[in-house]
């Protein structure tokens, strides 16, 4: 949800460097854009409705290249898509502006009292509080200004802050909302994300919560909203910046696909060391009795990342002796979920940002929880906020559908089974080892799975019109049926269910006739037969059967009408495999019906608000 760039320095093209850090957080999810630059003492500003083009192409080529700017994608919440509703906001005299990621909940109360003063507004957005709250706090001090105006916030923000009178400086603050702030060399910025930063620079400050801090060209001062001084010593983020091209792909979603492969491999590295006959996991410091006394594990996430929960819970139910809660994050909160020190939290999150899933980590650990955070974001709110992270090595991901950060948390969630396995006692070393060397070869199957690519596509192209799926799995696959059906929901539009394959006869058979495609993902497991017999029904209802398998047979070629093949595997390995298909599936057919396959309509990567 909304992006935050900013630019302190002596670049003659300060306009670009911020359209370009937009560019690179389009991801996010945005419907208006705009711009604000410091020049010869008054603002130059450009806001508009609709994509980042938009915004560019009603830029004047005459307008100013240089000075102090900040720029803003919008994600709506309060008040309608339009230009005026864009970001930068202004205060009555138009000296101060402000970009805003979040929302100020108390703002109506604030407005009402600047309006009471004669203060005059121009949008609907709770944002444009700040900018007249700023005016008239302000009293030549623009640092000072902001930090008053703070205490009166009640909310989610990250926002940054320039004025007229003060033109090279920054002020930005943080609660809740992402903020990260990229050190140059006499010049700095600040984003809400890496990927704006890294064509920059790669040491980058995290602010935490309540911390605001002054960003000037050869300056950074950080402190809390008293106003004490803090130390922050700057991290480096080893993303490399070709990661956030499409790199000759047509899009971020079907490289990210690719890319599958070396995000697991980047995930396992360095965490199996056959010779010691185990998991290693660098910086999880769990201690051994901390471990042996858990009384059972609760994880907590949304989305696909709940999705990757789920498909453990089915793995490490047979093998961890303990009881496995999965809860989707924004229901947890609200659930009074049982918790002692006895439980482990686990929170998976691939932006580290979401708000709900923030908010379980925060209750678990008050409730004296210890919480562990997957995650793919350095320096991410989750991340801080748990007790140990694990980080997944997937890179950057642009795509809004989350693809490659599946496979690496589903990598991750496999290697902390063996970590939990190995010091609970509850896996032999010979077990481990072989599930350690099972899970090396997951890099080069999933190769074997991209490479069916074009009978996939062969397949979309048949069913890219129809109006509604149905997702059916049993098992281990069942998270991933539902995966199967968000995947394709986010990215084509088309109304997608998903039901274990089990639950058919209670309600969704309904739905089925002639014109109904059917996905079945299916594998020889223990639940083969009763999973066969589902699809006979669907057979005797005339449904399309598209058949996921890597078990063909007679049986399974009489009741489909379509059959992609998958590679034999170790069973271990069997949601990893599965989720290539289902994702490509929604990919052509996106593609097909001509959608905004890396920004779908509505969408956020990080979704920062409840
Ligand atoms: C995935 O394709 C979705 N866009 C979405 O469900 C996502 O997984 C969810 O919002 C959770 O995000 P997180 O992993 O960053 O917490």
């Amino acid at each position: 949800m909304c992006g935050i760039m900013g630019y302190v320095g002596d670049r003659p093209i300060s306009k670009d460097v911020i359209l370009d850090g937009l560019k690179a957080l389009e991801y996010r999810g945005y419907d208006s854009a705009g711009i604000a630059i410091i020049n010869q003492g008054k603002f130059w500003t450009e806001k508009r409705a609709g994509k980042l083009e938009v915004l560019v192409s009603k830029i004047d080529p005459k307008a100013p290249q240089r000075g102090t700017a900040l720029g803003h994608t919008r994600w709506a919440t309060h008040g309608g898509v339009t230009d005026e509703n864009a970001h930068p906001h202004f205060d009555c005299q138009r000296r101060i502006a402000v970009i805003h990621n979040g929302i100020i909940e108390n703002y109506s109360e604030i407005k009402a009292e600047l309006l009471a003063e004669g203060h005059k507004f121009r949008s609907e957005t709770d944002t444009e509080v700040l900018a007249h709250l700023f005016e008239k706090l302000y009293m030549g001090n623009l640092e000072e200004a902001v930090r008053t105006g703070l205490k009166r916030l009640k909310g989610a923000y990250a926002i940054g802050v320039i004025s007229i009178d003060s033109p090279d400086e920054i002020v930005v603050a943080k609660t809740a909302s992402p903020l990260v702030i990229g050190l140059g060399k006499e010049e700095n910025f600040l984003a809400s994300g890496i990927p704006a930063l890294l064509p920059h620079t790669k040491q980058m400050i995290f602010l935490r919560d309540q911390e605001m801090a002054v960003i000037r060209k050869d300056s950074i001062k950080i402190c809390d909203f008293c106003g004490k001084e803090l130390e922050q010593k700057p991290e480096l983020i080893q993303w490399d910046p070709i990661t956030t091209q499409k790199m000759g792909f047509k899009h971020f979603m079907l490289k990210e696909i690719n890319e599958q492969p070396l995000a697991v491999a980047n995930t396992l590295q360095g965490c199996i060391d056959l010779n010691a006959g185990g998991v290693r996991l660098e910086g999880i410091k769990f201690n051994k009795k901390q471990l042996e006394n858990l009384k059972n594990i609760t994880m907590i996430a949304c989305g696909t990342a709940y999705h990757a929960a789920w498909t453990a819970k089915y793995l490490w139910q047979r093998h961890l002796n303990l009881p496995i809660g999965v809860e989707v994050a924004s229901e947890f909160r609200y659930s009074s979920p049982y918790l002692s020190k006895e439980t482990l939290v686990i929170a998976i999150s691939q932006s580290g940002e979401t708000a709900d899933t923030l908010a379980g980590v925060k209750l678990a650990k008050d409730r004296g929880a210890p919480v562990l955070a997957i995650t793919n974001s350095p320096g991410s709110a989750i991340s801080r906020e748990a007790d140990q992270t694990f980080y997944t090595q997937a890179g950057p991901e642009i795509g809004v559908a989350s693809t490659k950060c599946f496979l690496a948390q589903l990598t991750a969630l496999g290697l902390f089974e063996l970590y939990l396995g190995q010091h609970r006692g509850t896996l032999d070393a010979k077990t481990i080892r072989e599930k350690c060397q099972t899970l090396l070869t997951l890099p080069t199957a999933l190769e074997k799975v991209l490479a069916l690519d074009s009978k996939i596509q062969e397949i979309a192209g048949q069913f890219y019109t129809k109006r509604d799926f149905l997702f059916f799995g049993r098992d281990i696959l069942c998270p991933i049926a539902f995966e199967g059906a968000l995947k394709l929901k986010e990215i084509s539009y088309i109304h997608a269910e998903a039901y274990a394959a089990g639950e058919m006869k209670h309600g969704p058979i309904a739905l089925v006739d002639e014109n109904m495609p059917v996905v079945f993902l299916v594998t020889k497991n223990s639940v083969y037969e009763k999973i066969f017999s589902n699809m006979e029904e669907i057979k005797a209802r005339k449904g399309i059967i598209i058949a996921i398998t890597d078990e063909v047979n007679s049986d399974i070629e009489r009741v489909s009408n379509h059959i992609i093949e998958l590679p034999k595997t170790d069973p271990l390995l069997t949601p990893m495999l599965f989720s290539v298909p289902v994702q490509l599936l929604a990919y052509h057919i996106g593609v097909l019906r001509g959608t905004d396959v890396d920004q779908p309509r509505n969408l956020a990567k990080s979704v920062t608000v409840e």
